[in-house]
């Protein structure tokens, strides 16, 4: 059994608890809203950020009495909705495995849907009591993840973006969702005890990073099927992602200028893939990401040096190497 799947045996419980509070939460009475919502709320994937909340919250001392189900239902909701949308931006086919809302239902039904989604991530948060943080938090976390979308989408057809700005565009548009996961756990755990939310705070941040970098490499290497999304997504889209700035950076200019043309969506496929596949052997592009990504995961560790060593802490540790060994 891989520790992924010994992580996930560890807390069942919690996660058939999430799944079902999922379920209850985002039911329509109206049957198409409900059929389109279920499509995509029952659509698999990691909970990778349900798993955090848990985790984050039982290394924190968790007692049981608040509630953890309906907080990490909630950041899953907010990834949900967020892949809804991000998936009209990046015109994508397959999500999970399955058609995406817009090729089966169209952008309309699809914005709504992600719309719904908030909606229902409101009234949820609304039923919690008034002194909870999780409204502060998300809210700050949701708006970054925007700005981290919007600023994306304007610097997409900038050759030139450096790693560091592209850096902190993934912190906000998938860091920060990951790290406010853990942000939220720890206030379960021990609201006062402010180096545990810090330290959970900072590991997410960093693993986060490291899962984006590591999604942006799988985009190029791995197998459509295990990945339930069409690989090449973002070269066809001409989107700079953490590997094409890497070989920008180190290929010499005759290639840097093939890679710029490559990089126009009107440029052949079978063209561009080939020609960024023989950039990434010659200049070992997966391997540097891979220790990259590896660098964050041991920064996102080391955060977590002053909790107490439960198996919830040993888990963390071992989700932040999971993050940078996974396939899909
Ligand atoms: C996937 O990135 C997308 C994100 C991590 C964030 C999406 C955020 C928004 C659409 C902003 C709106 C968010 C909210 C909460 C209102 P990707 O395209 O690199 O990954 P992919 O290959 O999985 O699509
Ligand atoms: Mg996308």
């Amino acid at each position: 059994m891989s520790n992924f799947d010994q992580i996930v045996k560890l807390i069942a419980d919690d996660l058939s608890a999430v799944e079902a509070k999922l379920t209850e939460q985002t039911a329509s009475e109206y049957s198409f809203v409900d059929m389109a919502v279920q499509h995509v709320v029952e659509g698999g994937g990691k909970r990778l950020r349900p798993i955090l909340v848990v985790l984050s919250a039982k290394v924190c001392g968790y007692d049981e009495g608040r509630d953890a189900h309906t907080l990490a239902a909630v950041v899953e909701l907010i990834h949900v909705a967020s892949l809804v949308h991000d998936d009209v931006l990046d015109e994508a086919a397959i999500r999970r495995g399955r058609e995406t809302l817009q090729t089966k239902w169209g952008n309309k039904v699809a914005v709504l849907v992600g719309d719904y989604l908030h909606a229902r991530v409101l009234s949820m948060l609304v039923s919690r009591r008034s002194d909870d943080p999780a409204m502060a938090v998300l809210a700050d976390t949701t708006q970054a993840m925007c700005e981290g979308e919007v600023i994306h989408a304007y610097k997409s057809g900038d050759f030139d973006i450096s790693e560091a700005e592209y850096l902190k565009i993934i912190s906000f548009k998938t860091g920060k969702l990951i790290a406010a996961s853990c942000t939220l756990g720890a206030h379960l755990g021990n609201p006062t005890d402010t180096k545990q939310i810090e330290a959970l705070t900072v590991y997410g941040q960093q693993i986060g990073t490291a899962f984006q970098i590591v999604d942006d490499v799988l985009d190029f290497t791995e197998d459509p099927d295990k990945l339930g999304k069409n690989a090449f997504g973002d070269l066809r889209e001409g989107k700079l992602t953490f590997p094409i700035i890497y070989a920008r950076t180190v290929c010499n200019d005759d290639e840097k200028q093939l890679l710029e043309k490559v990089l126009n969506p009107n440029t052949d496929e079978t063209e561009a893939i080939t020609f960024v596949e023989s950039l990434f052997q010659r200049y070992g592009v997966e391997a540097h990401c891979l220790e990259v990504a590896q660098d964050y995961a041991d920064r996102a560790k080391a955060a977590l040096t002053g909790l107490p060593e439960t198996p919830a802490r040993i888990a963390l540790e071992q989700l932040a190497d999971y993050v940078v060994s996974r396939e899909s």
